[in-house]
């Protein structure tokens, strides 16, 4: 059996006739730009979410840069932060959270996560804003493959240090924390529709969301060139608009979204169960406040056996994948340009130790007996 971290296909399959409807609409009306599909988007899902606006964008990450700019804009005055101003985020994440900070001008303070939920260590950030703290201007916390931070003290910390929150919700389109959806609780939440993702189009896209006038105001000027029409230019601003093929293909694959969200929370669910057992692993942290989403299924593998388990899966046709496998405070473009408060040990250690399963709505059960099967076997020979 040979089984792939993800089959697009097989959920193309399942949804083809609203996706090919939609994709047909577009060819008719050939409204490529900022067509109607757009706000039909923006509107589904600040209905969803429950925030007064959400605007598309191109890309996750053009919503972090985005997103960060229209906040120095707002708090600032100023079209960017200053590289003395900090932004408090984790290490342990994709290279474009941490980029966009930098891409705002500002600075990158890196601190610890929390080895059980894989998410920043809250601790940690208000040690930093009580000791060190006067320089930072905001935090930005990644639900790291599905799971909600605890957005109780990120945002009681916010309001005591008076800094923003801006939530990348790349991976946790769907999730929520204490029943309130994620990218409504910061101050802006960034989402990524990059095809992968729990709602992935079919090619790049992002969406901003926020319950602050202004922000979404600066974030549409931002995205068209950074003027309110052609030739009445304030900013520096970029091409960063949404396609209306990418939104009309969303607006269709979105209301899967809730069903095929609870099918990755029973895969986990099956994956716990058949895994708990094996000492070596340790299974995904269960947080009782967190809704979470599972864009990844990823389990510890300790004693040095992560690389022998993910060799051995492959040889029997089971794709897994290493998120990640480097911190953002070990790479090249963040000397000199970042912060690293104290030790990042948790950060450091876990990445020769995770590796990520498939997880996949439409997985069959007989794909996942397999699975567990073989990562069994594998352990049986092993102590
Ligand atoms: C945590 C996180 N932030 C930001 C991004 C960037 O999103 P995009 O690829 O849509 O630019 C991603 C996507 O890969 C991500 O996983």
């Amino acid at each position: 059996m040979t089984i792939p971290m993800l089959d697009l296909g097989r959920e193309y399959e399942y949804m083809r006739n609203d996706i090919d409807q939609a994709i047909r609409k577009c060819l008719e009306h050939q409204k490529w730009i900022l067509g109607p599909e757009v706000g039909e988007l923006e509107k589904k899902i600040s209905n969803y979410l429950g925030v007064k606006h959400c605007v598309g964008v191109s890309s996750g990450t053009d919503a972090l840069v985005l997103g960060l700019r229209a906040l120095a804009l707002k708090i600032k005055g100023k079209e960017f932060f200053d590289r003395t101003d900090e932004i408090i985020t984790t290490p342990f994440t994709f290279t474009a959270t941490g980029d966009a900070i930098l891409r705002s001008g500002a600075i990158p303070v890196f601190v610890d996560i929390d080895p059980q939920t894989f998410n920043i260590d809250t601790g940690k950030i208000a040690e930093y804003l009580e000791n060190q703290g006067d320089k930072v201007v905001g935090i930005l916390p990644v639900h790291l493959y599905g799971l909600a931070c605890d957005m109780d003290k990120i945002m009681g910390l916010a309001e005591k240090n008076k800094i923003f929150v801006l939530e990348d919700v790349a991976q946790a389109s769907g999730g929520a924390w204490k029943n309130r959806k994620l990218g409504s609780i910061g101050n802006v939440g960034a989402f990524s529709f990059f095809p992968s993702k729990n709602l992935g189009g079919f090619g790049d896209g992002g969406m901003v969301a926020t319950d602050d006038d202004e922000i979404a105001d600066i974030v549409r000027i931002l995205l068209k060139h950074g003027g309110k029409d052609k030739y009445n230019v304030d900013y520096l601003g970029y091409n960063a608009r949404l396609d209306t093929i990418q939104a009309a293909v969303l607006v269709a694959k979105f209301k899967y979204l809730d069903q095929f969200n609870e099918k990755r929370r029973m895969i986990a669910e099956f994956y716990n169960e058949n895994l708990k057992e094996i000492g070596h692993i340790i299974t995904p942290e269960i947080t009782p406040d967190a809704y979470h989403v599972y864009h990844q299924y990823t389990i510890r593998v300790k004693n040095g056996k992560r690389d022998g388990l993910q060799n051995y899966l492959k040889e029997k046709g089971i794709a897994t994948m290493i998120y990640y496998p480097v911190c953002l405070h070990r790479m090249k473009l963040f000397e000199g340009r970042s912060k690293s408060f104290k030790t990042l040990i948790n950060a450091d250690n876990i990445t020769s130790e995770v590796l990520s399963l498939p997880i996949e709505p439409l997985m069959k059960n007989e794909e996942l007996q397999y699975i567990v099967s073989e990562i069994k076997n594998y352990f049986s020979t092993k102590d």
